[in-house]
């Protein structure tokens, strides 16, 4: 097919702490860049996978992933300094036959293929998608160390990867972010200030960003049912 999923890969995992590299450590045996990259490698809706590794581990993340017999592994490149810059960099890698690309953070395995097919479905159709699921804590602004004004939640979303667009609104996002050098939280955003509507697809809560060592545990704890 003609839609290529690109993996940033290339954060230091400052929140998780010291030790090795989140994408690194395993997940049931297997690399966490390895259980994320699975999902895509065996989603027909896929064809093309680009990882943006750390620089110094270009060469050893490509052995790993060759190792891991990734049959769409297309292209092992070098990251930025921040994702953004890891994205930008991957989607030069992307084949002149794409015409759907996806980013997807390496950092969130429970992601199943009816969401990325989701995902790509609502980009034929509409241009741009990400998932997303609505917020269901109570939100409220701190104040000092005390609680100010609620939040209203209604209609607000927490934004998860895969988010998909059509190629030439991605490339030019990109492009017209590095040269106005203003940064975003998501490759949403930039394609949104091109004055694109993006599309909400309904994530799951399963589809959580690994970010911090409660996350890691509670990654841990439901690896081995969710592979069953
Ligand atoms: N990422 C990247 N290049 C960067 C920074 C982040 O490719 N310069 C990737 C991470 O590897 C991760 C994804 O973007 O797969 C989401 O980022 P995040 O969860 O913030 O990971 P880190 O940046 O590694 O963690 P932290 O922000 O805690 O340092
Ligand atoms: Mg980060």
């Amino acid at each position: 097919p003609d839609v290529a999923v690109l993996v940033p890969a290339a954060g230091s995992g400052t929140r998780m702490g010291e030790g090795t590299r989140k994408q690194y450590r395993e997940l049931g045996g297997d690399p966490l860049l390895v259980c994320t990259l699975r999902v895509f490698d065996q989603c027909d809706a896929v064809g093309h996978i680009i990882v943006a590794a750390p620089a110094e581990d270009v060469r050893r993340v490509s052995d790993r992933l060759q190792e891991a017999g990734l049959r769409k592994l297309t292209a092992v490149v070098e990251g930025g300094a921040s994702r953004q810059g890891s994205v930008r960099n991957a989607l030069r890698a992307v084949p002149s036959s794409v015409n759907v690309v996806l980013v997807h953070d390496a950092v969130r395995p429970f992601i199943r293929a009816h969401h990325v097919s989701g995902v790509v479905d609502a980009v034929r159709e509409h241009g741009a998608a990400s998932l997303a699921v609505p917020v269901v804590d109570t939100l409220r602004r701190q104040e000092g160390k005390n609680f100010g004004a609620t939040v209203d939640r209604d209609g607000l979303y927490r934004m998860q990867t895969p988010q998909g667009f059509r190629r030439d609104w991605l490339e030019t996002a990109h492009r017209e972010a590095r040269t106005k050098d203003v940064p975003a939280t998501d490759d949403v955003e930039l394609v949104q200030r091109l004055g694109h509507s993006v599309r909400s697809v309904e994530g799951s809560a399963y589809n959580v960003k690994i970010t911090t060592p409660t996350d890691w545990s509670l990654a841990t704890a439901i690896w081995p049912r969710w592979c069953e």
